[in-house]
């Protein structure tokens, strides 16, 4: 390769070394963190690339032409995605989910769906299967998932104004193919759909009660919109406070039109709070990563799409399983081994340090940005 193809700012980073321990411990479906948290959640990322260019994400100036994606070689093949995801299952893994990128860019993804789907919990339980995605191949691929296994979805959408959608994913993609996604996914029997919004002041704002009520009158139980502060995810998108709405004031202006009650939380470690309409028309949620961190029972890995290990959404470095998976050739009980001692150090709670106002732990290095490691 010459050296017109080596991107000026690589924004991924060295990888930390996983390392097999020299006592194997068997896995036993429980594994705890330095905080007492248990493994709960894999996020993996399949893909880095996206068509979407959504400025808080992927902005067009950094995301352009000249950025080095991961070559095909760099990637996991779903042979060794499902191979690691079955040693994640063995460690207490109970829910998967697919992310990019955007997932459905990622060849036969229904291939890997398929097999994630045979995977079982130590107790022989299926695994909540799940993917989120911007919805615009859903239309083409929403059955074909379903059947091959996939139980529910996740679509993000910002807007349902066309102008200010169009602006946000600054490809010029209109809101009536997301919407016509969504429908497709309820007739494949994708249950229940998540609809996730993320919040920008002076941005999108305007748009929360429109989306409220647009979800609740034509979806009713089926979709469940959940709004998300905007976070200060990466290192492209230039994320200050002031963009920042508090779930508290979206929530002040949705009560204000459609009164709401307080659900209880249906599973440990969601990020989500949700509501309920008074009137029964289905419920919304608030996901307050900035103003409510919910690092205190963070369940969730994520395995990047070259394989590495990340243990918060805000690291900056994660363990490279690779080179466990290929050259080095790791037979299952020494891949456990290694992802057990890797989740057994892990101590990472940015949002909460952030919110104490105490410096995150990795000030001054770059964060991993949220295409490369999914939402
Ligand atoms: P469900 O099981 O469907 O409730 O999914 P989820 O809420 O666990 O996952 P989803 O990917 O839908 O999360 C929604 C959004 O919450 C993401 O896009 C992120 O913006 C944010 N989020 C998810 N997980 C984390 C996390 O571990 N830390 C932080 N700070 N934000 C997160
Ligand atoms: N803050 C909050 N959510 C974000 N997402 C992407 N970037 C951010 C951010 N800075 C969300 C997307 C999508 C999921 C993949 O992550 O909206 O729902
Ligand atoms: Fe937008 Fe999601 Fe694509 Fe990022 S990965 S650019 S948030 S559609
Ligand atoms: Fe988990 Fe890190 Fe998010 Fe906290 S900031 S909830 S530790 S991923």
């Amino acid at each position: 390769m010459g050296d017109a193809t080596i991107p000026l700012i690589d924004l991924r980073h060295a990888p930390l070394k996983a390392v097999v321990p020299r006592e194997l411990r068997p896995p036993n479906g429980l594994l705890i963190d330095q905080l007492g948290r248990p493994l709960r959640d894999l996020r993996i990322s399949v893909t880095d690339r996206c068509n979407f260019r959504c400025s808080y994400c992927m902005p067009k100036e950094v995301f352009d032409r000249q950025y080095a994606f991961l070559p095909h070689s760099s990637l996991l093949s779903f042979e060794e995605i499902s191979r690691t995801a079955r040693i994640f299952a063995s460690h207490g893994v109970q829910k998967i989910r697919l992310t990019g990128g955007e997932p459905l860019l990622r060849k036969h993804l229904e291939v890997l769906v398929g097999m994630l789907a045979a995977l079982r919990t130590p107790q022989g339980q299926a695994l909540d299967l799940t993917l989120t995605t911007n919805a615009s191949l859903l239309t083409r691929k929403a059955q074909a998932l379903r059947d091959a296994g996939l139980q529910r979805i996740t679509i993000s959408l910002d807007a349902l104004d066309d102008a200010i959608f169009r602006r946000m994913n600054d490809v010029d993609f209109p809101v009536a193919d997301v919407l016509a996604g969504i429908e497709a996914a309820a007739r494949a029997g994708l249950a229940p759909i998540k609809v996730n919004s993320v919040v920008k002041r002076g941005v999108n704002d305007h748009e929360i009660v429109p989306m409220a009520r647009f979800f609740r009158e034509h979806f009713g139980h089926a979709v469940v919109l959940r709004f998300i502060e905007y976070m200060d995810v990466g290192s492209t998108n230039g994320w200050a406070m002031d963009h920042v709405l508090p779930s508290s004031e979206v929530r002040r202006r949705i009560e204000d039109q459609f009164p709401l009650v307080a659900m209880r939380a249906s599973a440990e470690g969601e990020t989500a709070q949700r509501w309920a309409y008074a009137d029964g028309r289905g419920e919304v949620g608030f996901i307050s990563s900035v103003t409510q961190a919910f690092c205190h029972d963070c369940n969730r890995a994520r395995l990047s799409t070259e394989g590495r290990l990340y243990l918060c959404l805000f690291a900056s470095q994660g363990f490279d399983l690779r080179p466990l998976l290929r050259e080095e050739q790791a037979n299952d009980e020494a891949l456990a081994a290694a992802i057990g001692l890797i989740w057994s150090k892990r101590d990472d709670r940015y949002s909460q340090l952030r919110g104490l106002n105490a410096a995150p732990p990795n000030t001054g290095t770059r964060k991993v940005e949220m295409h490369y490691i999914g939402g």
